[in-house]
């Protein structure tokens, strides 16, 4: 068996950042953040090495699907399979935005149901069978009529 390894989405800032920096002191493997921007990517991971942490860097954006089979490629290359997934890349509209909702609607299910999907699509097939998978969600993706 490969070493064990936890990936989180969307992990350069915020929550997913703070995710990897738990992951990075608790979990007995090695802790890939991803971003869809290698700069911003690389400057959370310096963050952390600063801090005496040591999470590798990989460039994921879930809104592009070679980007995911990059990802899936590497992971099943470097270590035969996936423990931890962390599905927590998304994006939320401020309140203030001016895009129509339709747009905004849209988008935001687009992002954080279709690409989300997606990426659960390329990378289930890479879970070992003790492997676990967490979705970050939220409150305003349940519908109140
Ligand atoms: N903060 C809250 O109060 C709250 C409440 C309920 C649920 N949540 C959930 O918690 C999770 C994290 O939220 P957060 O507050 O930490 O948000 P955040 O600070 O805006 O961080 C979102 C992360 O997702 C990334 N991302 C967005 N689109 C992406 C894409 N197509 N591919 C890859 N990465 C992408 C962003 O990258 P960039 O930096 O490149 O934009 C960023 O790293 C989300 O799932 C959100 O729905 C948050």
């Amino acid at each position: 068996m490969g070493r064990a390894v936890a990936v989180v989405t969307g992990s350069n800032k915020g929550i997913g950042f703070a995710i990897v920096k738990a992951l990075c002191s608790k979990f007995e493997g090695n802790v890939i953040l991803t971003a869809r921007d290698e700069e911003r990517g690389k400057a959370a991971v310096e963050k952390l090495k600063a801090e005496g942490l040591n999470p590798e860097f990989h460039l994921l954006d879930i809104s592009d699907e070679n980007s995911i089979k990059t990802l899936a490629s590497f992971l099943k290359n470097e270590y035969g399979g996936l423990d931890v997934l962390v599905n927590n890349a998304a994006i939320a509209y401020k309140m203030a935005d001016p895009a129509p909702f339709s747009e905004q609607a849209e988008k935001t299910v687009q992002v954080n149901f279709f690409d989300t999907l997606n990426v659960c699509h390329h990378l289930f097939p890479l879970l070992r069978p003790h492997a676990r998978v967490v979705n970050v969600s939220s409150s305003a993706g349940s519908c109140y009529i």
